[in-house]
């Protein structure tokens, strides 16, 4: 594989992914006689106190959003009720279209949604995206005879646009950045053709947290009849709050003419657990594009709105309850302290000299340094316990601040290590990163052996 040593590489990444591996504890078929409970849960305990310590501690980027009393206790209780609905029988769960349909409701609410707006509850993030390009294509197929699609976005936006238009047969087109890593408008208007069927805005986007400038990339978008979609995956419970927390923020959401839909995550920012996400159109026309419906089918008749078939009622259920139990004022106070912790952290950088904030972001952020290696200080950073992004073009590594980075001193122990870290990384006693030579392959290996590579460790993670 062009030089790699690949073997070298899941050496490294063994410890860290597949930590539990052993002979003993692998079950390679399924048990001849039942475990006893005591003994699975007495597996996952052990398992759990490893892998629930560092985000307990608030030393993780992203990934766990809320994770505290009482929601816990509360979406366990929810879970006992509703564990065995299905949102696939409307008939037999006609509670669960009643949650979905409000879900929709309030999420389009928080984003100046009028009662024309039409959406869903997805599994998550990515398919909410797969969703709205899916249903841009057969609109504009049908709507302009669009059969070569294309789909405009910054180099910033999420794979999963990239995801989507492998799936659907689009044509990615990827434009720059400018200096403040924001999509690059004047590309986007170089590359809009007849063929093209919409631009995609992140708000913000996930390696940098940078904000796109959306009633710029909306405004092409109306003026060409095309589609602009706002991915606010990581913002839902943040985004809409950032003026009132007293920060300045521009306008992104159905506020803006041009823009056609939003995807905004309950279960990052919305603190609902994993398993929920929600699409949503300016219009049904986009809508009705997205909604599959078999007919004649032996079976009955069988529709779905989403891409999956059965899908469990119990995530829906939460992150409805979880939009009721902490209403507006709710979000509110949380997307304030986040936003602070944010604030802090930037003005403490500052001091740090050698290090730089990318962009400007406000709670997603990166972290790079044109005098040291910012993969040294993301290594020693890991050594002190942190799991941090590391990211790619620039070398950087970013924190995405969430609720469990306003508790325990969380942002001031984040400072005083990176501040050690640097100061370890000047003085030479962080010789070498062992995610570095992973990133830097990435960046000189041609884009089709990144991807055997990447494919074949995907391969390994998922085998015995
Ligand atoms: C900006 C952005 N878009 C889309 C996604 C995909 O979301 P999910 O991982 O829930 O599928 C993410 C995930 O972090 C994201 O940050």
């Amino acid at each position: 594989m062009d030089g790699i040593n690949f073997e070298s590489v899941l050496r490294e990444l063994q410890k860290d992914l597949k930590p539990y591996d052993s002979p003993e504890s692998n079950f390679v078929k399924i048990p001849e006689k039942g475990i006893a409970e005591d003994s699975i849960l007495g597996t996952l305990s052990k398992y759990s106190e490893r892998e629930n310590t560092p985000w307990k501690a608030g030393k993780v980027s992203g990934a766990v959003y809320y994770g505290d009393e009482p929601l816990l206790s509360f979406y366990e209780k929810l879970y006992h009720i509703v564990s065995q609905t299905n949102a696939l029988h409307p008939d037999i769960w006609p509670s669960i279209p009643k949650f979905e349909r409000e879900i929709v409701s309030m999420s389009s609410s928080l984003m100046h949604g009028d009662e024309g707006v039409r959406g869903s509850v997805s599994s998550g993030g990515t398919e909410s995206i797969l969703l709205a390009m899916k249903s841009y294509r057969d609109y504009f197929r049908k709507k302009k005879g669009i059969t070569q699609p294309e789909l405009i976005m910054a180099s910033t936006a999420h794979p999963s646009f990239l995801k989507a238009c492998e799936y659907f047969t689009i044509k990615p087109v990827v434009v720059g950045f400018d200096e403040n890593y924001r999509a690059n408008v004047e590309s986007v208007k170089e590359k809009v053709n007849q063929n093209t069927m919409g631009i995609v805005g992140s708000m913000p986007n996930f390696p940098f947290g940078t904000f796109d400038p959306i009633r710029e990339l909306a405004e092409i978008a109306e003026d060409k009849k095309i589609g602009m979609h706002v991915d606010a995956i990581i913002n839902s419970g943040v985004d809409p709050f950032v003026r009132e927390s007293g920060y300045n923020f521009q306008d992104f959401d159905f506020s803006v003419e041009g823009v056609t839909s939003i995807s905004m995550d309950t279960h990052k920012y919305g603190f609902a657990p994993k398993g929920t996400s929600v699409v949503l159109y300016r219009n049904g026309d986009f809508y009705q594009n997205q909604i599959y419906a078999a007919t004649g089918w032996h079976g009955g008749i069988y529709f779905t709105p989403t891409l999956l078939g059965s899908r469990p009622g119990f995530p829906i259920v939460a992150a409805w309850a979880a939009l009721l139990l902490l209403g507006r004022d709710g979000y509110k106070r949380e997307a304030k302290k986040i936003l602070d912790v944010g604030d802090y952290i930037k003005k403490s950088v500052r001091a740090i000299t050698e290090l730089k904030v990318v962009g400007e972001p406000l709670w997603v952020i990166a972290l790079t340094s044109e005098e040291m290696d910012p993969y040294l200080v993301w290594e020693s950073m890991s050594q002190k316990g942190w799991i941090l992004n590391g990211l790619s073009n620039p070398a950087a590594f970013h924190l995405a601040l969430t609720h469990r980075h306003t508790l325990n001193q969380a942002k001031e122990r984040f400072v005083a290590d990176l501040s050690d870290s640097v100061d370890s990384v000047r003085n030479g006693k962080v010789k070498s990163s062992s995610m570095a030579p992973i990133y830097g392959m990435a960046s000189v290996l041609p884009k089709e052996s990144t991807e055997v590579f990447m494919k074949s460790i995907v391969e390994w993670l998922y085998s015995q």
